[in-house]
């Protein structure tokens, strides 16, 4: 498998526009792919050739490389350059409100039982796992917050807090800066538009008091989990796709030992649950699940 050729030209071409038009061939694309699945568990089929040719070629030109042999050689014994290039693999597509059915049940469904366990002085916990940018954790903190201060004001009286981690940290450096554009920001409905987001610059940023409640980490989530306390909602979105069947099935079984009982776990439209997962947790809503048993 070739996926360019070096254009014969008459003039010698420089170094940034051959690693441009280096051939990635099978070797390397498998070598890269190998190293994805360890690192990431990110699963790369070989029809990602294009994908991970365009994605690396700006890696390549950083580093003055003119052939993916040496990159993979580079990116072996180079930690950081592994680090940057399972970010530059990763795809951060999102937008806010997105599988907008997962926010209309997060608001009739799981708002009134997480409302109950503030009255009764219990924590409320929800991790938004692949996060990307941010726009899904603020498009659930708006979701909690109701489109009024009045609304908000369990969130202020309660210990309620959402987590937000990305494997990539320049989109969780969005998520901590809360700031997006104009066309970002369309999907949000107006009246949360205007209540939680304040015009700055060219765009529009998440009023502090709906950014307080957003801790955004790097993780990727095949390492340890730091967090002691168990979950209430986890929205764990296309991410899960980009897995094999025993990634998924590890991950998935995690998040349920990760949720308390009673607490919601909402994967991406195309995604299912698989392995353990999938005997344990009852579906009440489409790619929507709930653990068995009573809310502490
Ligand atoms: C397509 S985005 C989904 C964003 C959001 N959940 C949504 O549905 O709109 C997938 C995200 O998963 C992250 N990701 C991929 N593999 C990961 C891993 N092993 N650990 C943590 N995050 C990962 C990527 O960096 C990317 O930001």
């Amino acid at each position: 498998m070739k996926h360019s050729v070096i254009p014969v030209g008459t003039e010698a071409p420089d170094s940034s526009a051959l690693a441009a038009t280096a051939e990635l061939g099978l070797t390397e694309f498998r070598a890269i792919a190998a190293i994805m699945q360890e690192e990431a568990r990110i699963h790369l089929v070989e029809s990602k050739v294009t994908l991970v040719h365009s994605r690396l070629s700006r890696r390549l030109r950083e580093h003055g490389l003119t052939r993916f042999a040496d990159y993979v050689a580079l990116v072996r014994q180079d930690p950081v350059e592994r680090e940057a290039m399972v970010v530059a693999l990763t795809t951060n597509h999102t937008h806010f409100f997105r599988e907008n059915h997962h926010f209309d049940h997060l608001r009739q469904a799981a708002l009134p039982l997480l409302q109950g366990r503030v009255r009764l002085g219990r924590p409320v916990r929800i991790w938004s796992a692949g996060c990307s940018s941010g726009e899904e954790v603020y498009s659930i903190a708006m979701c909690l917050a109701g489109d009024a201060q009045a609304s908000a004001s369990w969130l202020r009286n309660g210990d309620v807090k959402l987590l937000a981690t990305d494997i990539a940290p320049h989109v969780v450096e969005a998520v901590s800066r809360g700031h997006y554009s104009a066309s970002t920001v369309e999907p949000i409905p107006p009246s949360y538009r205007s209540r939680w987001l304040r015009n700055e610059g060219d765009g529009h940023t998440v009023v502090d008091e709906l950014r307080s409640l957003v801790t955004a980490r790097v993780l990727n989530l095949f390492d340890a989990w730091p967090m002691r306390q168990k979950y209430d909602v986890i929205f764990c979105r296309n991410v899960m796709i980009y897995f094999d069947d025993a990634a998924k099935a590890e991950l998935e079984a995690r998040f349920v030992d990760m949720l308390a009982p009673g607490g919601f776990l909402y994967i991406g439209h195309s995604e299912r649950l698989i392995g353990p997962a999938a005997a344990v947790m009852e579906p009440v809503g489409q790619t929507i699940y709930v653990k068995p048993g009573a809310a502490q």
